[in-house]
Formats: C-alpha cells, structure tokens, sequence
C-alpha cells in the first residue's frame, strides 16, 4: 500500500491546475448508458473512482475508450443489469447505474452499499423516488432488484431530504419515462445541474435544474452527445486551502470560482486575501489566521466534502472555531489523527470545536476516507519534521496527481510503496 512521506514547513507558490470534477464524472459516465449511441467527455479526471465505474460500464456490457482527459462510451446493449457487490463495496457511486438501467432495460440489479466512514449513507431515497416512477424494488441477499417491464413513467417525486446522487439517479430515471416528473426539493449542486447539460445534449427535456425544482418531459430515445465535464469544486477548494496553511501565494487555475462562494467567504474572513478571477483564484495568507465557525450545508452552503480541509486551517487559527457537520453524521474521523499531529481539538456530537493556533508537528497518520485524507496532506504541509500518512489510496480515489500537482508548487511530498 502506497503511502506519502511529507517534509513541512514550505509555503506553497506559484500555480495548481484543476482536474475536471469527479462527482459530475461518475453521473455523466452513468448517463453514457441512456443511449446505443457514443457519448464523448471531456475533462474525465484520472483517479481511482472513475477507473471503478468505467469497469462498471465495461462489466455491463458498454465499450469505454479513454485517451487523455476524454472517454468515449458506447452502451450498444445492455448485456447485465448489474452493479454487483465486489464494486460497490468500492464505491457507493456504483448506485448511479439504477436509474439508466432501469430506464433503458426495464431491470437493474444492484448491491446495497454498505457502512462507509462518514455515515450510514442508505440509498432509500433513491429507491422510493423510484418505485413512484412505477418500479417495482425487492431487496435480497445485499442487492436491490429493480424492475418496470412497462417502462417508467412520469410524477411527483419529494426528497424528505436533499439527496445529490439521489436527485442524478432520478433525473437519469426521468428522462426515459412516459411523461412529467417532477423533483422537489432537488439538490442544487453544480454536478446535478452539469449532468442535467449532458442530458439535454443527449437530447433529454430538462427544465430548473441548479434550483430545487426540477421538471423533467419524458422523450423516446437518447442520443450521443460530447460534453465537457465542470471543475472539480473540491479539488481547487482544497489547494485554496492549501495555499492559505503553508502561508503561500498560490494561484489555482482552472478554478470554478462561481461554485466555491462559500468557501472564499469563509478564506476571507479569516484574513486570507483571496483575489479572483473569471477561472482562477489566488491565496495569499498572512502571519495570522482568525478562527471562523463553520456550518456544512448543501449547496450553495458549505460543502461537507471541504469540512476537513477547513479544520485542518483552523487549527492554525487564532480563537476557537466551532465546525458543525450537518449532512453526514459521523464525518470527524480526521480530527483524531490531527489531534496526534498536535492539534487542539474536541468533539461534541455533530461540533468540533477546534482551539488554535496550534504547532504542528509530523507524525504517522492513517487516512480514513478520501477528504480526511486532503486534511491531513494540509496539517503534513505546515507540520515541522516529517509525516507519513498511510493508505493513501483513499486519496487516490479522488485526487489527480495530487502529489505532483502540490511538488510543482514547492510542497515537498513523495509517494512511497
Ligand atoms: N441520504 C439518505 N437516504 C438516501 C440518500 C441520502 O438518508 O437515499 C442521506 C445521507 O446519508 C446523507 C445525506 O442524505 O446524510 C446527503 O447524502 P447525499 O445523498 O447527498 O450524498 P451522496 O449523493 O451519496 C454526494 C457526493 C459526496 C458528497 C455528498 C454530499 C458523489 C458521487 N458523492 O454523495 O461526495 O459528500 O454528495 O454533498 O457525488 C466525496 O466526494 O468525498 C463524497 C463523499
């Protein structure tokens, strides 16, 4: 198992390119099996989880060509229904695959995922959303068989809570569906809304997607489309920070400004001079970071997936920040490892309260899930000594290069076997 062995103490400089988004990569491949047609994307980022659904697409019977940052899918049939259990225990993503199946071939067969690091993470809402577009669900030995041997067929459909993947697995759902769907209460990430562009490209009639209310006309077929995947919001999000803890000035290119509103507030107000422009932004960091409480919301609100990477800049606050993690229910896993790194940090349900500034010091860390690990790459980087952070491949499930990306800017990290 790869780990990273990383020298603190240098403040980042100079730029980081972004990488297409993977959470708009992983719905986008999905929709791929909507048509017999070829579906081009572009921006595809090279990490693990992508690597597992294009062998999902292959398993199900669709041609996946990679070259570059571009994929070309060809779904010519479904020949099995599956996502099956050795994949999805690998990534819960794998759950994407219901709604085209189901769409396109009447019957999908799907693991349950199981427990994850950061939560309970069940995907009832996906199911019940579903069954109100006329599937019939059974669940047994760990899967979910779905059927509609008539076809879906267009409703209402109500998230009890905002769901991103949910709201993808139905929009996908939809599209295929004799009639009008409607989502409420619909996530309004920007994945949701680029998928909804893939969509209408492949010749879906989609209306209100990036708001909460999505209307969805069913058409008849679906065609091949070439799309550029957005930027990963949580990749630049996380090299911001990076360049704020090292007390660098780092430029992140490539970076999607108009999705990380939250975060540049937050950066801001803790006294970091954030200059933007249309596609990148730029981090200086002063001597001194003011502590800002922090609240995970859904979007517009502050990403969950960016949590970790706050606290790990918190701890090289002045004052007391209070992080409250409101989407997942057990998302702190990193705080202990920080805490051996030397930070100042108590839990108190779904609060974190995270008293700084702190002197980091490096040590062996173990990674826990892919974001914990970002976070603890950032404490590593303005650590004194050396860190190894164990099982980096959870970071390898979402992070491109990341180890080449941060040594381009000066950061002093090697990937060991
Ligand atoms: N939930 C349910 N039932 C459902 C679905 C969700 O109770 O059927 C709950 C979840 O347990 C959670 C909350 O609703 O407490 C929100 O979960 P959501 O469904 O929005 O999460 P997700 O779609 O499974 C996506 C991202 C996550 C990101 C979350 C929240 C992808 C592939 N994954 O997951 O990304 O944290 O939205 O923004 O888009 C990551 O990239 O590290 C990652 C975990």
């Amino acid at each position: 198992m790869d780990k990273f062995v990383i020298t603190g103490g240098r403040p980042l400089h100079g730029e980081i390119p972004v990488s297409g988004s993977k959470n708009s990569a992983l719905p986008a491949l999905a929709a791929s099996l909507l048509t017999e047609e070829t579906v081009v994307l572009h921006h595809i980022p090279r990490v693990r989880d992508i690597r597992t659904m294009q062998r999902l697409l292959v398993d199900i019977g669709a041609s996946v060509d990679a070259e570059g940052d571009a994929v070309r899918i060809t779904a010519a049939q479904v020949i099995s229904p599956e996502a099956p259990y050795e994949l999805v225990k690998t990534m819960r993503a794998s759950s994407l695959v219901l709604g085209p199946l189901l769409a396109r071939a009447g019957r999908a067969r799907v693991s349950l995922p199981g427990g994850c690091a950061i939560g309970a993470r069940p995907i009832n809402l996906h199911l019940a959303g579903l069954e109100q577009l006329g599937a019939a669900i059974e669940q047994s030995h760990g899967y979910v068989e779905a059927t509609a041997p008539h076809g879906l067929r267009g409703a209402r459909v109500r998230f009890d809570r905002i769901t991103v993947t949910g709201a993808e697995d139905l929009m996908m759902a939809a599209v295929l569906a004799r009639g009008e769907t409607i989502l409420e209460n619909a996530a309004r990430e920007p994945e949701v809304t680029d998928l909804a562009e893939l969509l209408v490209k492949m010749g879906a009639r989609i209306e209100g997607a990036g708001s909460s209310t999505i209307r969805i006309e069913g058409v008849e077929k679906l065609y091949g489309a070439e799309h550029t995947i957005i930027r990963d919001r949580i990749e630049a999000g996380t090299f911001l920070i990076a360049g704020a803890i090292t007390g660098g000035d780092l430029t992140v290119t490539g970076c999607p400004v108009e999705h990380l509103s939250a975060l540049l507030d937050k950066l801001r107000q803790a006294g970091v001079e954030v200059r933007t422009e249309p596609h990148a932004a730029t981090v200086r960091a002063p001597g001194r970071l003011r502590s800002i409480d922090m609240t995970t919301q859904e979007y517009p609100g502050f990403a969950t997936d960016l949590q970790a990477q706050y606290m790990a800049l918190m701890t090289q606050a002045e004052g007391i920040a209070i992080i409250s993690e409101t989407i997942f229910e057990n998302r702190f896993m990193h705080a202990l490892e920080l805490a051996r790194m030397g930070a100042n940090i108590r839990i108190d349900g779904r609060n974190a309260l995270v008293a700084g500034p702190s002197r980091l010091t490096g040590a062996g860390v173990i990674a826990s899930d892919l974001r914990a690990s970002a976070s603890l790459v950032l404490a590593a980087l303005c650590a004194t000594g050396e860190t190894v952070i164990d099982r980096v491949y959870h970071i390898d499930r979402g992070y491109e290069k990341i180890e080449e990306k941060l040594a381009r800017a000066g950061a002093l990290i090697q990937r060991v076997e």
